[in-house]
């Protein structure tokens, strides 16, 4: 689809590269030339990746264990890898997600999620921004979202409230950046199978098929498509997209977004129970 140099030497992170669709855009990337850096908490499932793709690939990955929720663990990170030269490219990738009624969310389960989703893309951004503006550097940023920022969506409110914020970011920053050589955009997916969003977010094995049969296409979308979508959005082969919300999801939220809105009408009491942490469940 791509020349095989389209991102040669570009350096780019990915938050939560370790798995699912942030790994897939590493693999990617790195078939077409890029120098990827990839964090989130796990050590050892990033560095698993980074030798997998590694090996797969025969390029550079480096994995950065990093919290991005921590203002000054990102600091620390983004200036270790400014060390051997700038990034061109960042991608916001990571994120927290489960499903819950809203009205029995603890306060920490918001900040959980909105310490990830809103918070982690405000300061890995920041973090870039201010280096690539004092410097004249050139540089992408690429957010990804969800289709249920524009409609919003039951059971899932501290993701929806922050992938909304998310959109407001870089939809403000094309602007105030622009001009300055920085492009802002964001992806917002459909549903594309990651043990990561499936584990947390598919309660009942048939709601699959029911999701399937619901979208227009009758299938779910690929980790290859989206990272597909992904490299061509941070490319320089599209250097006039700024500020743009590029929807991946087979035309799904025409017909009606708010993905899990329809739950209260799904799960019983015992299924919403079987769903609320376990004190001694660790993460991931
Ligand atoms: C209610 C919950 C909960 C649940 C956790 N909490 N899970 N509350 N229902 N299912 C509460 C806890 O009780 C606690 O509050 C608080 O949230 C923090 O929980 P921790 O487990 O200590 O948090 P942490 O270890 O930081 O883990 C964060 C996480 C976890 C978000 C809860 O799920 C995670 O690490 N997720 C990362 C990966 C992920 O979510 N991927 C899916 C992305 S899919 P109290 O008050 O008890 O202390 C996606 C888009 C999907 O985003 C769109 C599909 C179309
Ligand atoms: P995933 O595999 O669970 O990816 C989330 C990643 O974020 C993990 O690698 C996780 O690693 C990392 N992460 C979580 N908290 C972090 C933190 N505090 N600091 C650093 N890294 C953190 O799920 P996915 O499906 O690939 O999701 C990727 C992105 O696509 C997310 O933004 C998600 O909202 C979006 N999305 C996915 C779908 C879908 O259907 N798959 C649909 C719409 C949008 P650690 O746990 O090791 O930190």
């Amino acid at each position: 689809m791509f020349s095989k140099d389209l991102l040669r030497s570009k350096r780019i992170l990915i938050t939560g590269g370790g798995t699912g669709l942030g790994k897939g855009m590493a693999r990617r990337f790195l078939e077409l030339g890029a120098n990827v850096f990839i964090c989130g908490r796990r050590k050892e499932v990033l560095a698993e990746t980074a030798a997998e793709l590694g090996r797969q690939t025969g390029a550079t990955i480096r994995a950065l264990p990093c919290d991005v929720r921590n203002g000054q663990a990102v600091e620390e990170m983004i200036e270790t890898i400014w060390k051997d030269g700038p990034l061109d490219i960042l991608v916001n990738n990571a994120a927290g997600n489960f499903l819950a009624r809203t009205e029995e969310l603890s306060p920490r389960a918001f900040e959980a999620v909105i310490g990830i989703v809103l918070v982690g893309t405000i300061n890995a951004t920041m973090a870039c921004g201010r280096r690539w503006l004092k410097a004249g550097h050139p540089a992408t940023v690429l957010n990804i979202t969800t289709t249920y920022t524009r409609t919003g969506s039951a059971y899932v409110v501290p993701s929806a409230v922050s992938k909304a914020g998310v959109e407001a970011l870089t939809r403000s920053l094309a602007v105030e950046w622009g001009n300055r050589g920085i492009r802002m955009n964001a992806i917002a997916p459909g549903p594309v199978p990651t043990e990561g969003a499936f584990s947390r977010l598919l309660p009942r094995p048939e709601l699959e098929t029911l999701a399937k049969q619901r979208n227009p296409l009758g299938r779910f979308g690929t980790v290859e498509e989206f990272a597909n979508l992904a490299a061509f959005l941070v490319s320089d082969g599209c250097s006039y997209i700024n500020g743009e919300v590029v929807v991946m999801d087979g035309g799904e939220w025409l017909q009606g977004a708010g993905e899990f809105s329809t739950l209260g009408r799904q799960l019983t009491e015992k299924e919403w129970e079987a769903m609320k942490p376990r004190k001694t469940s660790s993460t991931g």
